[in-house]
């Protein structure tokens, strides 16, 4: 009889569950705000048409849009060369014009066709005048990567990263890019995408678990983004908008400052906390970029995937 009662009344809370899950979703296709919406996602239900007929079809970005923030430096900057790659125009958005200049030379270079522009964004009017005017450049946009992001100082081991000695600015300064930034780049990123765009946030390995490496607001904020990430994935799923968070664990870019992370001991440092024994190199993160961005990627969201070298993975085994 107990054991009745408990498999009713699991099963009573289980189906409520499962009912407030199915609320989320469109009961039926009439429930679709969008009429090509009901056409894109009744498409994509349709396994033979979404099948690529060749590895660069299932890759391929051509006659896309794409918008990459912090695209100046370190992973933007392979972000926004690898969506090039695969033939979508690209909008550079950074603080820092000088960067700007040389990431879009280069690209150009290739033969990608880029449209750079100075914005901050953890100015909500900055970022959305800069996002609208590459939309208007480009004639539409379907892919954005919220990547800008900064550290600002050490983790609990220096007397500047512990509970008491943090400075106020410095919290400030990195809620303001790292989280105010990216909710402003979601919210206007998601009223300029076109119905079935991509959106994916840079977070990090450290909004995972705790990282003695970096401070309280970074480790705060990266955890905060991923939910965002979260709770914008079943309010974009009804347009066919997927959104994904990535998970970087350390890579040689310039956000400890120009060319600190290439140094041998800080090198040797962090490779002591990976299992693959070294830091990785921005060209490392193309391929998962590429992956979320493209339709390789086309039941995927709401997820946050590590590329770490095997960091979490030791951090599960302790
Ligand atoms: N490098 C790593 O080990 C690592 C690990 C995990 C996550 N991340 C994340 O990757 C993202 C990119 O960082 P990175 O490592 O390439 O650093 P980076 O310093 O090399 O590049 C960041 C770029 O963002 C720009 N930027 C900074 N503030 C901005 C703002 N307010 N508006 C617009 N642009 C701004 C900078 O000018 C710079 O060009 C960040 O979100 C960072 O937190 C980096």
């Amino acid at each position: 009889m107990p054991v009745i009662w408990i498999t009713n009344t699991l099963w009573g809370k289980a189906s409520k569950a499962i009912q407030r899950l199915a609320s989320l979703r469109p009961p039926d296709e009439s429930d679709y705000r969008h009429k090509d919406v009901r056409t894109t996602m009744s498409t994509a239900r349709t396994a033979a048409d979404t099948t690529p007929r060749s590895i660069q079809e299932l890759f391929d970005l051509t006659g896309e849009t794409a918008v990459v923030t912090g695209a100046g430096s370190g992973l933007g900057k392979a972000i926004a060369e690898i969506l090039a790659l695969a033939g979508a125009q690209v909008g550079l958005i950074d603080v820092n014009q000088d960067r700007l200049a040389t990431v879009g030379a280069g690209i150009e270079a290739n033969g990608g066709k880029t449209f750079s522009l100075t914005a901050d964004v953890s100015d909500s009017t900055s970022i959305a005048s800069a996002i609208e005017d590459i939309k208007d450049h480009f004639g539409g946009l379907n892919i954005v990567f919220a990547n800008a992001g900064i550290s600002r100082g050490p983790g609990f081991q220096e007397a500047e990263g512990t509970l008491t000695g943090t400075r106020r600015e410095d919290w400030n300064a990195v809620v303001d890019v790292n989280l105010n930034g990216v909710f402003n780049t979601l919210g206007v990123a998601s009223g300029a995408i076109a119905d079935g765009g991509r959106i994916i946030v840079t977070a990090s390995t450290a909004g995972l678990r705790a990282d003695p490496m970096v401070g309280y607001a970074y480790v705060a904020t990266k955890a905060a983004v991923l939910n965002i990430v979260r709770q914008a994935a079943l309010e974009l799923a009804p347009r066919n908008i997927r959104i994904n968070a990535i998970a970087p664990g350390p890579f040689r870019t310039n956000i400890a400052g120009e060319g600190a992370l290439d140094a041998p001991e800080l090198n040797s440092m962090w490779a002591q906390t990976i299992p693959l024994g070294r830091m990785a190199h921005p060209e490392e993160l193309k391929g998962l970029a590429l992956l979320l961005a493209s339709n390789a990627s086309s039941f995927m969201t709401g997820g946050a995937y590590a590329i770490d070298g095997g960091a979490l993975a030791l951090s599960h085994a302790h």
